[in-house]
């Protein structure tokens, strides 16, 4: 297993014949993200909470977009909404010009909880979305194969989920959201239950599947390292009611390796995060006191 885990690189030919199928999907300018005005209410009158309020957002096509936000702030709420899983209480969210009114294929969603169907194979689980475009049961497995062989996991193909560390039902998670050559791709702290140093390797693995793939990346999480290590740019949320209250660059060269951590940009950038973040935290934490 452990083994497994060190072998994370992707093969590059798998890779390039994915792409090649899917074709590049941010090239032809596709997964624009709009978020407008979007405001989400949980329950009714006194007991309406308010997790999202009049957010604006736009995510470009091909971008790397990083949620970060303390705990409770709505980060899971305000991508659900581009998954089409809540709907918001007012405003509209679109990607392509379309507005989102329902989950779809051209959004791929990877969860924190590992959520593959235990009764299915490692290989059925990520056939199973090409399966319900209409695929042919040897294509969709044909599909599949692709999809492991980029994250390295061929060989799990006949395993049930079970049987697989975090890591790599995680990978799983991933080769099954890409298999519907997702034209946006929303993670959600999609890495949080890994160990630190299996938690790494995604980042790199994840890093280098989206640079030959080229799809939109919409990722929340909570740590702000991954955030600045990931993203083209990271947008911060404030404590509930959810707001973004901060939005920047990181203008640091890819493709990106661990080594980042000790350059300057990167520093500075964390340390605006952290002061950011911090205050926002304290925030939460007293609201959630009282
Ligand atoms: N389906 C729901 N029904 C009621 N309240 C919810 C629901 N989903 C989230 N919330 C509430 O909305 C707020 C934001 O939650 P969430 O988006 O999960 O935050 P985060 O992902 O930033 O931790 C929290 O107070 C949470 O309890
Ligand atoms: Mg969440």
């Amino acid at each position: 297993m452990i083994a497994n885990i060190i072998n994370l690189s992707r093969d590059k030919d798998a890779s390039a014949a994915a792409v090649q199928a899917g074709k590049n999907l941010s090239s032809e300018g596709k997964g624009h993200v709009t978020i407008e005005d979007v405001s989400v209410v949980f329950g009714a009158g006194a007991d309406a909470h308010t997790a999202v309020e009049s957010t604006q957002l736009e995510v470009h096509p091909g971008e790397f977009l990083c949620i970060l936000g303390p705990s409770g702030c709505g980060k899971s709420t305000l991508l659900n909404s581009v998954a089409g899983f809540v709907q918001p209480s007012s405003g509209t969210v679109a990607v392509d010009g379309v507005p989102v009114t329902g989950p779809g294929p051209e959004r791929g969603m990877v969860f924190q909880q590992y959520s593959l169907m235990p009764w299915k194979t490692v290989r059925d689980n990520v056939a199973f979305g090409p399966l319900l475009a209409g695929q042919s049961k040897s294509e969709a497995q044909s599909i599949a194969y692709t999809f492991l062989n980029m994250v390295g996991l061929t060989r799990f193909a006949k395993h049930y989920p079970a049987e697989l560390s975090g890591g790599m039902q995680q990978r799983v998670g991933i080769a099954r959201a890409l298999a519907n050559y997702p034209s946006v791709l929303l993670m959600d702290e999609p890495f949080g239950a890994l160990d630190a140093q299996t938690r790494l390797m995604m980042q790199e693995n994840l890093l280098r599947i989206w640079e030959d793939f080229g799809t939109t990346v919409m990722f929340v999480t909570h740590d702000v390292d991954e955030a600045v290590f990931l993203a083209d740019r990271v947008v911060i949320m404030s404590a509930a009611p959810g707001r973004i209250i901060d939005d920047f660059r990181v203008d640091i060269p890819r493709p990106r390796t661990t080594d980042i951590t000790t350059d300057d940009t990167y520093i500075q950038l964390k340390r605006r995060c952290m002061d950011r973040i911090r205050s926002e935290s304290l925030r939460a934490f007293e609201q959630q006191n009282h």
